[in-house]
């Protein structure tokens, strides 16, 4: 957990700040790699980047006051109501994050263009502020009047929310002191330049410093970040991988374009668990957050169509039911066969390829594959070995699956079914949705004994071809 309160939160960074203060001749810095001079060098004497010195901070007031006078405290005496959660009253947004806001935390938000990102932030900004809390909210990419227009759309009551739009780092801590909000939101990092930086503005140098700088503030004043960042179209936040390093979560924000359908992802988090997924619906009247997401992302499927498989993927620690697609299609350039797989690991599926070919003796070497997990979700547990499986043999068998059933288990190289965790949560999920039909690793079927359901436990995967067609 944290260890910070206002006070304390002052002790970790102050004795950094203060090395970096007092240091009063010291005028560059290289971005980079640290290296710090007096002169200013086109090129970095010591990691050779071009255009990264930066002019040092000395001088510069501290915003958090004297931080000599900040002094370790010990970890017993904190107070820990000091960082209690703070719920956003958004409840996929607060699950995603690990049952709520945890103070003086750094959160970076990516995702595509058009996605909902401002949206979100905004609707969060609206809900920490009828619940007392001051939000400075930064855009360098929408006008004070479309952000209203937008806020006037979505119904949300702004009282407390201060707007700032287009400027530079050096004017927003001018803000920040002045305002001394709880949480601040920069709509998006890559449009906050700084002064000390234009020289180099846009460039990945600059995106670190600002950053840097902004993470220190938070940490240093106690304020609660969230951090816009564009992505690549390798779908990858935009810039230095160390930003992601530098904060205390990463979350994605996605969605199909076909649908409503938006997920929040947690791809890092100092305070809650991985891959824990938020699911909203966007509307006219902005994001809703899905009380029922099995239901949501299995509702619209054609059920008993060759080539489909239903998993219930634990995400972080909620079980959601997903559907896995595959198809097998001829090849005729036989010798290259193509294996793409959207959501699942594509190294697993190769690997899942070649255990299917030499215990069922399918010739998939003849097939390209494709496997896709429908609703943009991503999977990564081995437990979805044998719904992946039976995707496979079934698109190529052109058979239908059972009706009405559910597949789990990891699926070892000799062929072997092996058991897989947070079953019973799993079942409990699918039984709720009303699947009947269970295909599990015999080691955990066999202990279960319900009159409701049926139960096939396999040993291994040659049991699967005898489960399809029973
Ligand atoms: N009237 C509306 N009804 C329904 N949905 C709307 C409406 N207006 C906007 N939206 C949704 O909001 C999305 C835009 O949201 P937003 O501006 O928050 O996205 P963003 O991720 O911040 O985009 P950018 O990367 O361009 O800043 C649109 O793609 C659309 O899905
Ligand atoms: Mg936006």
């Amino acid at each position: 957990m944290t260890c910070c309160g206002k006070a304390a939160a002052n002790s970790c960074w102050g004795s950094a700040l203060a090395t970096k203060h007092t240091r009063g001749s010291v005028q560059f810095e290289c971005a980079e790699c640290g290296f710090q001079s007096p002169k200013y060098y086109g090129r970095c004497p010591q990691c050779q980047a071009w255009n990264a010195m930066i002019e040092s901070a000395a001088g510069e007031e501290d915003a958090a006051g004297d931080a000599a006078e900040v002094r370790p405290q010990r970890l017993s005496e904190i107070d820990p109501v000091r960082v209690r959660r703070q719920l956003s009253g958004m409840d996929e947004f607060d699950r995603v994050l690990g049952g709520g806001i945890v103070p003086h935390s750094v959160t970076l938000i990516g995702g595509e263009p058009g996605v909902g990102k401002s949206t979100l932030l905004l609707e969060v900004s609206a809900m920490l502020a009828s619940r007392g809390m001051k939000v400075l909210y930064y855009s360098g990419e929408e006008s004070a009047p479309q952000i209203k227009l937008r806020a006037e759309r979505l119904k949300l009551r702004c009282d407390g929310i201060f707007l700032f739009t287009i400027g530079t780092l050096e004017d927003l801590k001018g803000h920040l002191r002045e305002i001394r909000p709880d949480f601040l939101v920069i709509d998006s990092i890559q449009t906050l330049g700084s002064r000390k930086t234009s020289h180099i503005s846009g460039s990945v140098a600059s995106l670190r410093y600002v950053t840097a700088e902004i993470v220190e503030w938070g940490k240093q004043s106690g304020v609660t970040v969230f951090i816009i960042g564009h992505i690549t179209k390798e779908g990858q936040l935009a810039g230095p991988k160390t930003l992601e390093h530098m904060v205390d979560a990463v979350l994605y924000f996605q969605g199909e374009t076909q649908t409503d359908i938006r997920l929040l992802r947690a791809e890092k988090n100092r305070f809650g668990p991985l891959n824990e997924v938020g699911i909203f619906q966007m509307s006219e009247r902005g994001l809703v957050s899905v009380s029922d997401p099995s239901q949501v992302l299995i509702q619209d499927r054609q059920a008993h169509l060759p080539g489909t498989a239903v998993f219930p993927a634990m995400n972080g620690m909620r079980p959601l039911l997903t559907e896995v697609q595959a198809l097998v299609a001829d090849n005729p350039f036989a010798g290259n066969p193509r294996r793409i797989a959207i959501g699942f690991d594509s190294y697993r599926l190769s690997m899942l390829i070649s255990i299917i070919e030499k215990k069922l003796r399918l010739p998939f070497y003849k097939s390209d594959v494709f496997l896709n997990v429908t609703g943009g979700m991503v999977i990564r547990e081995p437990a979805a070995d044998l719904a992946v499986c039976q995707a496979l043999v079934t698109s190529y068998k052109n058979i239908a699956p059972r009706p009405n059933s559910v597949v789990m288990g990891e699926v070892g190289l000799t062929g072997e079914i092996r058991p897989i965790g947070f079953m019973e949560t799993r079942l409990k999920e699918a039984i709720r949705q009303g699947f009947s039909t269970f295909c599990l690793p015999s080691a955990q079927g066999a202990a279960l004994n319900s009159h409701d359901i049926s139960v096939f436990s396999i040993e291994n995967l040659r049991d699967l071809l005898d489960f399809l067609k029973s």
